[in-house]
């Protein structure tokens, strides 16, 4: 028997649909917990989940921010990009995946996020926001650009950042690549639910003629 597909578009379903949409099939979503100060200095901490890698010349990671779905006004830590033009993406290992979710709370702009989560920060190297000492790789970030997508309720933006410096715990880093076995990172799914990378397998990939320069995408 032939399974038939559900045609929807999107204009006919609502926001919150849309929404769900997204979240239950675009997964498992890496996570970017992402670390901004405010122009009155207050720490921000918070995770993002519509989250990715760009390019790597230059290295260039992005985010989106919705807006508030309470009161419709910007995340406050797009506010902090906006005003100091510089944040950390710092990768979220299943270790401190409870305080990673404690800094998803909508806190006040004067609460300081680490303090919340008892998350440690420390200083960057570059960039003013601090790293999160307990993330084993750090990526410091310099604003790039910030494309807005839509208005009002249910829209975002995409925040591009280009990486600065970079911080690999050297226990997860061997011969130039990144040990999933260490870095433990775990992925977004739909709701609540959330996910380990451990099951994985390999697949090579086709060669059709021989590749040429070595950006492997
Ligand atoms: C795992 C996870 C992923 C999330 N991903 C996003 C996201 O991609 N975009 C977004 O706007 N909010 C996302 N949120 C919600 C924000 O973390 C939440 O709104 C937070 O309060 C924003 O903090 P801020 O106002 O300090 O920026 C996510 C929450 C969790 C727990």
């Amino acid at each position: 028997m032939q399974i038939k597909k559900i045609e929807l578009d999107p204009k006919d379903i609502s926001a919150q649909d849309r929404y769900k949409l997204l979240i239950g099939s675009i997964v498992p979503r890496p996570i970017g917990f992402i670390s901004t100060i405010s122009s009155d200095g207050i720490y921000n901490l918070a995770p993002f989940s519509f989250f990715n890698g760009i390019c790597s010349n230059p290295m260039a990671v992005l985010f989106c921010p919705v807006v508030r779905s309470t009161d419709g006004q910007e995340k406050d830590t797009l506010k902090n990009i906006k005003a100091n033009k510089e944040f950390v993406v710092n990768i979220v290992s299943e270790e401190f995946a409870n305080q990673m979710n404690q800094c998803s709370a909508e806190y006040p702009p004067q609460v300081d996020e680490f303090k919340e989560s008892k998350l440690t920060p420390k200083p960057s190297k570059i960039v003013k926001p601090p790293l999160v000492k307990e993330s084993k790789v750090n990526l410091e970030c310099k604003l790039f650009q910030i494309v807005k997508v839509g208005d009002g309720k249910g829209s975002g933006c995409v925040v591009i950042g280009e990486v600065v410096y970079v911080h690999v715990r050297e226990d997860v880093y061997k011969d130039g690549k990144i040990l999933l076995s260490e870095l433990k990172p775990i992925g977004r799914l739909g709701g609540t639910e959330y996910c380990r990378v451990t099951d994985t397998f390999s697949i090579q990939r086709p060669i059709i003629q021989a590749p040429v320069g070595d950006n492997k995408n």
